[in-house]
């Protein structure tokens, strides 16, 4: 069952075109990785897709409801979440405190405190600390779990490894692929493409804002991600 299908959208800043006739679709359970160099559309997309800012075209459609002019609170309740690029956590607040605001926003379900820090180990010991005072892979995953409290049935995440260390990134990549087998559905811009190949279901590529490659992980070849990472080869979307 198509989830999320996202129609010919395109979203500004100012004069500058992001995203250029975006299309595609995302079934339950399917993790679809985003890739593309810096500059490329990749978060005005998620960011679109969230809420956070608004399309100058096309449609956004979420589990059978058209939501292009759904604001953000509402989309967090019809269970569309967003981790954004660069966390931004409650710098003040403590752990539990960033998790607890979160779950007042979203819709009963079964994430909680418990659940959260069992598939997030990571924060066990430091649900009292502030957020500011965590490494970047604590903030990491309690910004997943975050998102998580609203009990999404869609979850955006943003570049999550960026600036984390090496083991870092696979303590939140452990995490993350056991709710992918869980059958969570997710949307996850990645810039390592061999990762984003591993993790993920499906695989789109854009290039100066709009999908130049896109198709099943499994059909796809890290050269054929580069190449087009790269804007070496224009395939046409399916
Ligand atoms: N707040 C903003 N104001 C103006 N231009 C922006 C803003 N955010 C992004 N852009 C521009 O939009 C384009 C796409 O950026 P972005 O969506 O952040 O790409 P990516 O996440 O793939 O790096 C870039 O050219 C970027 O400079
Ligand atoms: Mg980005």
């Amino acid at each position: 069952m198509t989830l999320l299908h996202v129609e010919h959208l395109d979203a500004r800043h100012g004069l500058l075109q992001a995203v250029r006739g975006v299309t595609f679709e995302i079934a339950a359970a399917e993790t679809l990785a985003l890739v593309g160099a810096n500059g490329a559309g990749k978060t005005t997309l998620l960011r679109t897709i969230a809420g956070a800012h608004k399309p100058a075209a096309g449609r956004i459609l979420f589990d059978g409801a058209d939501i292009t002019a759904t604001p953000a609170y509402a989309r967090l309740r019809t269970g569309i979440a967003l981790v954004p690029e660069g966390r931004r956590l409650f710098a003040g607040m403590t752990v539990k405190e960033n998790l607890l605001v979160a779950g007042v926003h979203g819709r009963p379900g079964p994430w909680n405190i418990d659940t959260v820090i069992e598939a997030f180990p990571l924060i066990a010991q430091r649900l009292n600390s502030r957020a500011a005072n965590l490494s970047g892979g604590e903030q990491q995953a309690t910004a997943i779990g975050r998102a998580l409290m609203t009990n999404p049935k869609l979850l955006l995440l943003d570049e999550v490894s960026l600036g984390l260390a090496p083991v870092a990134v696979e303590a939140v990549y452990r995490s993350l692929d056991l709710l992918i087998k869980g059958g969570a559905t997710i949307v996850l811009v990645e810039q390592d493409i061999g990762r984003a190949l591993r993790v993920a279901t499906r695989v789109a590529c854009m290039l100066e804002g709009r999908i130049i490659l896109e198709g099943a992980a499994e059909d796809m070849t890290r050269e054929q991600v580069t190449q087009a990472y790269f804007g070496l080869r224009r395939q046409a979307t399916s």
